[in-house]
């Protein structure tokens, strides 16, 4: 009778664990059991599904990045007879120059654009200018880019950099941190990097950082 006894009492519990693993209770993050907020929404859902926001988002603001205006131009060294200056377009020479391939770096420049400062890896002009269309930039799979997306084509090389920056860890902002309180501003690329010497001078930092191993310790502790 006893061993009976016993048998049921394993029974019951086999049972009892059995339905608890079947059926794991449910919670949502905040604690409520799920199945009371299934009912809601689906009440909710019933009566007017359009208005059933549960948890309403807060609004989210706009996150702007400057941008050049448009293709550079050429100033004009003086004026003429009329004593006007201005600018030229790229494509006013261009248009009718073909590309020379062979000009890479600003060495070999004598006729125009002398003294440019040039250094940017191994790059070479037309790894970012347009050799079908002067007033614009292009990808190296042939892709046109308007200048104002001049982004567009550092992040082709520079993906790690262009991540960091779409995240806000390079690159810095202006603003609101929290796009939930107001707008941010972000610079440019180009706004701290010349894309012809993209190199960041080198900062000497105002004081040193403070030495907290070899500065002078009052009472060396015994070990
Ligand atoms: C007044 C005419 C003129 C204007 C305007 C001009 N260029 Fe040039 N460009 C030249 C000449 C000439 C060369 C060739 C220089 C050499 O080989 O010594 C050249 C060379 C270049 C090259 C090197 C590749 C090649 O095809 O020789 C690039 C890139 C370039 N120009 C870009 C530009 C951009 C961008 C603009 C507009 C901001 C511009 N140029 C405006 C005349 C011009
Ligand atoms: C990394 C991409 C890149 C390379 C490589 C590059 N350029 Fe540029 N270049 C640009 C961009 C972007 C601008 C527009 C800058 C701006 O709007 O301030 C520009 C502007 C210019 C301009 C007009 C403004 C200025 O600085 O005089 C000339 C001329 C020019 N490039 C010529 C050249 C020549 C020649 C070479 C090769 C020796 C070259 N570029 C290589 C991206 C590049
Ligand atoms: C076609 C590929 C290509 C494009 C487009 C390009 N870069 Fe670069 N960039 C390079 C290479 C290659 C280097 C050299 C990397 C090295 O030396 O380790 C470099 C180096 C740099 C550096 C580091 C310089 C240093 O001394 O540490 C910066 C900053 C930079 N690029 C910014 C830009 C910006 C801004 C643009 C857009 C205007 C751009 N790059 C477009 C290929 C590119
Ligand atoms: C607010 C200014 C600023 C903006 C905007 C900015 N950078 Fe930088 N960038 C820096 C500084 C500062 C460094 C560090 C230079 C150093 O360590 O010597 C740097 C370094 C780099 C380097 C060298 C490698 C590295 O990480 O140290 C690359 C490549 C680069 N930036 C690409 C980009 C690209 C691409 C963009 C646009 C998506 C961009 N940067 C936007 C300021 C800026």
């Amino acid at each position: 009778m006893p061993r009976i006894a016993s048998l049921i009492f394993v029974c019951l519990i086999a049972s009892m664990v059995a339905a608890a693993l079947v059926a794991p209770p449910q919670r949502n993050t905040d604690g409520s059991p799920a199945a009371e907020a299934t009912l809601e929404s689906n009440a909710l859902a019933d009566e007017s599904s359009a208005d059933a926001p549960t948890h309403p988002k807060p609004p989210t603001f706009a996150v702007t990045v400057r941008r050049p205006d448009g293709p550079p131009r050429i100033e004009l060294a003086g004026s003429d007879p009329q004593g006007r200056s201005g600018t030229v377009a790229c494509s006013t020479c261009h248009s009718v120059r073909p590309p020379d391939l062979q000009n890479r770096t600003a060495a070999t420049l004598n006729e125009f654009h002398q003294g440019m400062q040039f250094n940017h890896g191994t790059i070479a002009c037309y790894s970012c200018h347009n050799p079908d269309d002067a007033d614009s930039l292009r990808l190296a799979d042939g892709t046109r880019v308007d200048y104002s997306d001049v982004m567009t084509l550092c992040s082709q090389c520079h993906g790690p950099q262009a991540t960091s920056f779409a995240h806000g860890a390079h690159g810095g902002m202006n603003g609101f941190w929290d796009l939930s309180r107001g707008p941010q501003t972000k610079n440019n690329c180009i706004d701290c990097h010349d894309p012809h010497a993209p190199s960041f001078p080198k900062m000497i930092v105002g004081f040193k950082p403070k030495d907290r191993f070899n500065a002078p310790h009052p009472e060396p502790e015994p070990h």
